[in-house]
């Protein structure tokens, strides 16, 4: 009698609130401990393949830590990235961001390797980059997060999606805020993220519009880098991101306020615009940079997880089962 009473458009609108708050907590079946039964030695396996891994080339850290953004940023954290192409499938691996970029994909493949000798069949591929990250965040001297656990492999991949929601070192501020507003993150939450580049190495195709055609760059800063990267030509010569690419620290954004971002978009972030105050605030405290940081990665780390019988847990992170 009740139900009757109600107008049917109050009853969609119900439905659509518990909808979009179910959407929104799908990382409550995330949790810490997911493993703690079914393989307590995940999160330790994984922790020293990581420490091998960085104490072989110390860059790995760096690169592992844009693995789980360049997987969370296109439809979720789900392991899509891993996917590698085949004769009748691409995936994300040669869009425009990740093509000849992309690392560390062996040192995941080595680490599930190990994880299927001790339990087989249990711990996901995505959840393997997501710990990867944070490890490599803290190894490398930065912040520590309690990385929630639980999330599935994805069957599929998608170059278009990657090629739309992963940013380009071209864009201006308008197209960051935009591009990160897209996945939920506050222009705060953008700065934060960025200085991820406190850490690793680019290539001189990231950044040869900035050193030869940009106005807002620090001359001497410019020209030293136009010695290894010429106007054509040396196309993978690298440079550091910033000054200490090994230690992660706010050198980053002590940068951007001397003009010596590397990339325009990096140098976006402090060119007299809305987040100019953001970066100095990072620049002066840099706890409050490592705090942010975390609780950022955090919430990226949630994006849109595949759970409960969504997706797979992979035998192998570069192919589906
Ligand atoms: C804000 C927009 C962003 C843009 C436009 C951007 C762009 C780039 C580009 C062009 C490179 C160099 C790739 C190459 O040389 O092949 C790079 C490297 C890197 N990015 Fe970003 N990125 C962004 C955000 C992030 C975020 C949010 C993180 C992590 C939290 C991150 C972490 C890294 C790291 C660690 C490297 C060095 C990787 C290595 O040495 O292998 N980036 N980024
Ligand atoms: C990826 O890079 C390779 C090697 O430089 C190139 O041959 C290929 O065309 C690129 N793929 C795409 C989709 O841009
Ligand atoms: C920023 O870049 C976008 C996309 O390229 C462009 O449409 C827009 O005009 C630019 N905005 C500014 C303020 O330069
Ligand atoms: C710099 O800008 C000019 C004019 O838009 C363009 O022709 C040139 O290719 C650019 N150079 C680089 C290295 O991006």
């Amino acid at each position: 009698m009740m139900k009757t009473t109600i107008p049917s458009s109050i009853h969609i609108h119900v439905a659509i609130m518990l909808f979009s708050l179910l959407g929104g907590l799908s990382s409550a079946q995330l949790s810490t401990n997911f493993y703690s039964k079914s393989c307590p030695s995940a999160l330790s396996i994984i922790k020293s393949g990581v420490i091998s891994a960085i104490k072989a080339e110390t860059r790995m850290g760096a690169s592992l830590l844009r693995l789980h953004f360049h997987d969370c940023f296109v439809n979720g954290c789900d392991g899509s990235i891993l996917l590698d192409d085949t004769s009748t499938f691409t995936g994300e691996q040669t869009s425009l961001a990740n093509n000849n970029s992309i690392r560390g994909l062996n040192v995941i493949d080595n680490i599930k390797a190990q994880l299927e000798n001790s339990c087989p069949g249990v711990v996901s591929c995505a959840d393997i980059v997501a710990v990867a990250a944070r490890d490599s965040t803290v190894v490398l001297g930065g912040p520590s997060w309690n990385v929630l656990l639980g999330r599935r492999d994805s069957t599929t991949a998608s170059i278009s999606a990657a090629n739309n929601n992963l940013p380009g070192p071209n864009f201006n501020l308008s197209a960051l805020l935009s591009s990160f507003s897209k996945h939920g993150f506050s222009a705060r939450e953008l700065v934060a993220l960025s200085g991820g580049h406190t850490i690793g190495k680019a290539r001189c195709t990231t950044f040869r519009s900035r050193i030869y055609n940009d106005t807002n760059i620090d001359p001497s800063f410019a020209s030293s880098l136009q010695g290894i990267c010429p106007r054509s030509g040396g196309d993978n010569n690298l440079t550091p991101m910033d000054p200490t690419p090994t230690k992660f620290d706010n050198c980053y954004f002590r940068d951007l306020l001397k003009k010596k971002g590397l990339f325009h978009s990096d140098q976006e972030l402090y060119n007299g615009g809305s987040t100019d105050s953001i970066v100095k605030t990072y620049t002066f405290n840099p706890s409050i940079f490592s705090k942010d940081f975390a609780d950022a990665m955090l919430k990226m780390s949630n994006l849109g997880p595949l759970t409960g019988s969504s997706g797979q847990i992979r035998k192998n992170c570069g192919k589906v089962n």
